[in-house]
């Protein structure tokens, strides 16, 4: 039977093309189940999975929490806001806590870059990062190249344009390494202050003029300014951002083809992306957030299946 490569999904950077193959026919597997009147399977009722979220969330914790649900695995959660992490309690002193009442697998959202690697080091759990600071977001990366091969066919030879904060996004970084793994072209476009200095070491292209990378591209994946991650100002204004680096439907009715529009979400409507882009055909947010359980209760099987029971 094949199986992942790793013993936990701490970025796509530990992936290999194998891995993310096996993941997306295994999620095709538990799309047509969630399609079902009966969306569940009984295959993980002996694990228990603690979702620990140090930083807010919406669509990642509950497409976390319904997969896992779908997979009739037991679940807690955990949310630091209103954890005794406010009484200065670690990292680590939390996790042990939590796996001394028997958690087989922890799901963790931090804002310090490598806290999930840290986690699989000091802990005897299964790990999935759900983000970690600035550095990755396996989980939405995968759903973002699953959603393409399905509007698409496949990823491999297709030109993907990412475009916005780029120096802010684990989005960005899990998606550079997922496409490039799976043989897409990858361009990234933002202003210049937005764009780290390294990234053409990891193959990408830069274009900091829009509609040219737009008009290169199949698929544009727009990202929100992570204002949450910025101590200075690293544009004049909004207003000058999205005249410069916002999708709007004149912009993409200008273009020599039709692109499809993506989105890892929150949207900041008439920033990054106007209404009439969102909610349009062109656009596959709500397909993104669709395939986001499928794939990670593909995720979450995988994982279980190399638990010692
Ligand atoms: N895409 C994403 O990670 O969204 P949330 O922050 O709402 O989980």
């Amino acid at each position: 039977m094949s199986e992942l490569s790793v013993d936990h999904l701490l970025g796509i950077k530990y992936l290999n093309e194998n891995d993310i193959n096996l993941i997306f026919e295994t999620a095709d597997h538990f799309k047509e189940v969630i399609n079902r009147p009966i969306k569940k399977v009984p295959s993980l009722r002996d694990i228990t999975i603690a979702n620990l979220f140090f930083e807010n969330s919406t669509r990642t914790r509950l497409s976390f929490e319904l997969a896992e649900k779908r997979l009739s695995a037991d679940v807690i959660n955990f949310s630091a806001a209103s954890s005794s992490v406010k009484k200065g309690e670690t990292l680590i002193d939390t996790v042990n806590n939590i796996l001394s009442m028997k958690v087989d697998m922890v799901v963790m959202r931090h804002p310090n870059p490598g806290s999930g690697v840290f986690l699989s080091k000091h802990v005897d759990a299964k790990i999935i990062n759900a983000g970690d600071g600035a550095h990755e977001h396996p989980t939405q990366a995968l759903l973002d190249s699953y959603s393409i091969r399905e509007r698409l066919g496949e990823v491999a030879g297709k030109k993907v344009v990412i475009v916005g904060d780029i120096l802010h996004s684990r989005v960005a970084l899990s998606n550079i390494f997922a496409l490039k793994l799976q043989g897409a072209e990858v361009t990234v476009c933002g202003p210049k202050t937005l764009i780290p200095r390294y990234i053409h070491k990891l193959g990408v292209k830069v274009e900091t003029d829009l509609k040219k990378a737009l008009n290169w591209c199949d698929i544009a994946n727009m990202l929100r300014v992570q204002n949450e991650r910025m101590e200075i100002s690293y544009f004049p204004s909004t207003r000058e951002y999205t005249q410069q680096y916002g999708v709007n439907k004149k912009l993409l009715d200008s273009l020599d083809k039709e692109i499809v529009i993506m989105h890892p979400g929150p949207i900041n409507r008439g920033v990054e992306i106007t209404s009439d882009v969102a909610d349009s055909k062109q656009a596959i947010i709500l397909d993104q957030v669709q395939n986001g359980v499928a794939v990670r209760m593909a995720v979450i099987y995988l994982l279980a299946s190399k638990i010692k029971r």
